[in-house]
């Protein structure tokens, strides 16, 4: 009598024991799953391997000749009339910046692709080459270099033999 109501106690404490494990599972996977909805809510890491459309589908061009702020991005030509035939007359051989960097009058903008048609292989520009020139002059013009401001505020210095 005593064994048999020993061995029920012990299945009853077996199930609640199976319960109480099952329950904590449960509770656990929950946890995890809400953890990691927190971190990746679009669940990213289940979705296998779609190329991110969000990058694929970017026309590729119109990135490529983009201008802000009056700036043409990819080669830092100012946008105005003449920057494309620049662009595509003088960024082959060199860097734009070369050409941006030296500024020039007409006249040694001139020699300087006249130079570089004797030398250096560049073609014909035809009617570009005013167009060219043009756009060169206009948006950089040769800075004016004066002399510099006088100093002031100069400590001198009396040097020691
Ligand atoms: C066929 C190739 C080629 C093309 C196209 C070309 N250049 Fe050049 N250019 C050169 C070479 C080569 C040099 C010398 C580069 C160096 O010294 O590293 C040069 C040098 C220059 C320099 C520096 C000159 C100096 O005295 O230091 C300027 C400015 C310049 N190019 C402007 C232009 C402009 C403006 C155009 C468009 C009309 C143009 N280039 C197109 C080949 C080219």
């Amino acid at each position: 009598m005593k064994e048999q109501n020993h061995g029920k106690l012990k299945r009853d404490f077996q199930g609640l024991y199976r319960k109480l494990i099952v329950a904590s599972v449960v509770v656990a996977i929950g946890g995890i799953a809400l953890i990691y909805f927190n971190v990746d809510p679009n669940l990213s890491a289940f979705k296998g391997d779609e190329p991110d459309t969000e990058i694929v589908d970017m026309p590729v061009e119109v990135d490529f000749d983009k201008i802000e702020n009056g700036i043409h991005l990819r080669t830092g030509f100012i946008d105005a009339p003449g920057m494309t035939e620049t662009i595509q007359n003088c960024t082959n051989c060199h860097s734009s910046k070369l050409v941006i960097q030296n500024r020039m009058n007409a006249e040694r903008w001139k020699s300087t692709i006249k130079w570089m048609q004797e030398t250096q292989n560049l073609w014909e520009l035809g009617e570009n080459e005013t167009v060219i020139i043009n756009y060169l002059v206009t948006n950089y013009p040769p800075k004016k270099v004066g002399r510099r401001a006088a100093l002031t505020d100069v400590e001198w210095y009396q040097l020691k033999e």
